[in-house]
């Protein structure tokens, strides 16, 4: 299983939308795709149609050790994947992980359990570098930054590199920043065409090539409950998320050798 995060401290950049779209599109390609909300928000979740969980059992337990993830896995048949909905009660849970020991490494741990299960778990955060990003971050694989072409986008882009940074020094580990994002394009906006050709320069291995338009349909879709491609799959926001799904096949997926 491939643990993809969708991460940026800042709120509205689109990394909610990425994650229900690039999961679907992984979803329509017969990989077996798991969906994980850690906002409290819970965005995700109610985009899904489903309601922010106030279940006994939540997410919040399992990031306290307290339950197992897979109690918690909902099936969406019609969409093919799974969701692992997230839950107001994760605004307390980072006051509350304060009391477990090596708390951040708790959602990688129960992730782990869920490895053969999966192709795919793609991790929405909220936006901000608490403990649940960092939780999220440091069970990543592969980390996906959305960003908006603005010129405030890239100073969010260094405070991810910071906090990235910092969680290697602490952990011993080796994360980076895998993929960058560009959302809500407006290609007549000659600012926005700027930053991007200036990321792209700047960071040309990480920067996907595919970029995500500005697209009314992308922002009404969770209204109706659905991923983009299951209302119109010939929008240019299903095109654009299926050609995504594509890159992070030809990128990320190791070529296993006969
Ligand atoms: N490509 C897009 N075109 C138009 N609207 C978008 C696009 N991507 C996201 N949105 C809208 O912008 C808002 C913020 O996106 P969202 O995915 O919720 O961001 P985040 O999760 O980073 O806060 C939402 O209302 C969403 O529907
Ligand atoms: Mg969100």
């Amino acid at each position: 299983m491939l643990i993809l995060v969708v991460a940026n401290q800042k709120g509205g950049v689109g990394k909610t939308t990425t994650t229900l779209n690039l999961a679907a599109s992984l979803a329509a390609t017969g990989r077996k795709v798991l969906l994980l909300d850690i906002d409290s928000q819970a965005n995700l979740t109610t985009g899904l149609g489903g309601k922010k969980t106030f279940e006994e059992t939540t997410i919040t337990d399992v990031l306290l050790d307290d339950a197992a993830l897979s109690s918690l896995i909902e099936p969406k048949p019609d969409f093919g994947f799974d969701v692992i909905p997230g839950s107001p009660d994760l605004i307390s849970a980072e006051l509350e992980m304060a009391r477990v020991s090596d708390p951040t490494s708790i959602l990688k741990r129960k992730l782990d359990n869920l490895a053969e299960q999966y192709d795919y778990c793609l991790i929405d955060s909220p936006p901000s570098l608490g403990m649940l990003s960092v939780s999220a971050l440091r069970a990543a694989d592969k980390i996906i930054i959305p960003l908006q072409c603005e010129h405030f986008s890239i100073e969010g882009l260094s405070a991810m590199q910071r906090t990235i940074f910092e969680i290697n020094e602490a952990t011993n580990s080796n994360l980076k920043i895998d993929g960058i994002l560009r959302t809500m394009f407006d290609r007549d906006k000659e600012r926005a065409r700027q930053i991007s050709d200036k990321l792209v320069e700047a960071l040309p291995k990480q920067v996907f090539n595919t970029i995500i338009p500005r697209c009314d349909l992308l922002a009404e879709a969770p209204s109706e409950g659905k991923p983009i491609m299951h209302i119109d799959p010939e929008a240019k926001g299903s095109l654009a998320y299926f050609a995504l799904a594509g890159e992070v096949i030809a990128k990320f997926e190791e070529i296993k050798s006969v």
